[in-house]
């Protein structure tokens, strides 16, 4: 389903928030979208600029099975599916996308938001950023940017990235920033594949859609995004970077990162902008949600796994829950370490039996009263590089301590109980 076959069917179904009346880019969108999350919503007037904008589009499991038209349970084996199988987009000419071509583009005219008081300046949250290497091929993922003049951007690049190495290798990389895909494509920016791996052939095997030649380089775009900015990142241009609100929903801190000079700005007729909003709920889902297969699959290497959670608790990112099938006393240690490779960030791993519900916090906390003892179910798996997005993790070797807590109630009960006794079920009908 494309983006705005997507929207119409929330419009049509009175799941979209429509606000009519306008609103500031600086602050005032932000907030409206924080307080109606998980709502999806749609601005159709802003004060600074031309264009629409919509927000909050994805931001549970069930809003993104929706749009596959998959049940939550299929995430995970779907989601798998599409990174072992990616398949190539249609390539068509005259794409949506290009149906208005800026070539003296001014950022400025577009409804980039200033998120939170002390923000650095107005961001780009939401650009799926498209990149090209002559042995790799095409890379996508997603860099925040922050505005700073009417044609540049401080774009924020991680040292780990695939985008990284291509940026060290090549000094200066074009990019085509797509703002407004439809959430597959969101999705899989977020993957983490070997490198090499085009990511928009995972979006494709998720959901079929064409691509589309850019208008000032050769790589390849979603035809249907609602804007595409291109342009040049220098990796020896640096420039102030942040502060911005992070995942953790905490301020990260000022960097000097490469600079994107915008040469050239494309949309669609009468588009929409779409915000992410910095962690945010759509934020923590599109981190936590694409690591899940991998945890699922090194944990299934060793035991029989259920189901993983990356739950919004811990950041989408610092914590995982995962639901096994135990059948020795040790798959619970198992599972922690299987768990902690398949996600390197991971600080805290929780593993339960198949009777807990891992998207209740209370029933994995019922498990953590009624069924582990420190001493025998505590794990320390070391201090190691964990997260740059801890707040807690030693600054400059994000250097932290990662644990694992083994749930799960012993297979010999020794006479004791463990399992939550039912009450008898009526017919509440026949008595009120
Ligand atoms: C909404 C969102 C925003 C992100 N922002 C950044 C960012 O600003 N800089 C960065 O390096 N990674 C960011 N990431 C993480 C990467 O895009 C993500 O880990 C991606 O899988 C890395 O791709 P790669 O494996 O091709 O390097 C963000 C992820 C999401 C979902």
């Amino acid at each position: 389903m494309s983006l705005r076959t997507h929207l119409d069917h929330l419009k049509s179904t009175g799941t979209m928030q429509q606000i009519e009346k306008p609103v500031s880019k600086y602050l005032e969108a932000a907030g409206i979208l924080k307080a109606l999350e998980p709502q999806p919503v749609a601005f159709q007037s802003i004060k600074e600029s031309d264009f629409r904008v919509m927000g909050n589009l994805c931001c549970t499991k069930q809003s993104f099975a929706d749009y596959l038209g998959i049940p939550v349970e299929a995430l995970i084996p779907t989601l798998l599916l599409a990174i072992d199988h990616p398949s190539r987009p249609e390539v068509i000419s005259d794409p949506p996308c290009q149906e208005v071509i800026i070539d003296e583009p001014d950022l400025d005219d577009l409804p980039i938001l200033f998120h939170c008081e002390g923000d650095g300046g107005n961001y780009i949250s939401s650009g799926v950023m498209i990149a090209g290497h002559p042995v790799y091929g095409q890379n996508m993922d997603f860099h925040r940017c922050m505005q700073f003049s009417k044609t540049e951007m401080a774009v924020r690049v991680v040292k780990t990235r695939h985008f990284d190495t291509f940026l060290q290798d090549l000094g200066a990389v074009d990019v085509a920033i797509c703002i407004g895909v439809a959430p597959n494509i969101l999705v899989a920016a977020a993957t983490s594949v070997e490198i090499g791996v085009d990511e928009l052939g995972i979006a494709h095997a998720l959901e079929p859609f064409p691509v589309a030649k850019a208008a000032t380089s050769n790589l390849l775009i979603p035809a249907e995004a609602e804007f595409v900015i291109e342009g040049t990142v220098y990796r020896d241009r640096r420039h102030a970077e942040g502060p911005f609100v992070d995942l953790t929903e905490t301020q990260d801190v000022i960097r000097e990162e490469p600079v994107l000079e915008v040469k050239c700005i494309t949309h669609r007729k009468d588009p929409l902008w779409h915000v992410l909003l910095p962690g945010g709920l759509e934020h923590k889902l599109l981190m936590g949600m694409p690591r899940e297969p991998t945890i699922f699959r090194e944990v299934n290497n060793v035991v029989h796994c259920l189901d993983v959670n990356i739950n919004p608790g811990g950041c989408s990112w610092l914590h995982t829950i995962v639901k096994i099938r135990k059948e020795q006393e040790d798959d619970g240690r198992k599972a922690i370490d299987a768990a902690s490779r398949g996600h390197r960030s991971c600080k805290h791993i929780f593993v339960v039996d198949e009777d807990i519900d891992i998207y209740d916090p209370l029933s994995v906390e019922w498990a953590l009263a009624t069924r582990f003892q420190a001493d025998r179910d505590l794990f320390w798996l070391g201090r190691e590089r964990g997260s740059s997005l801890d707040p807690s993790a030693e600054p400059g070797t994000y250097e932290t301590c990662k644990v694992g807590f083994d749930l799960t109630a012993p297979l010999e009960t020794a006479g004791k109980h463990f399992n939550k006794v039912p009450f008898p079920e009526v017919d509440l009908s026949e008595f009120l």
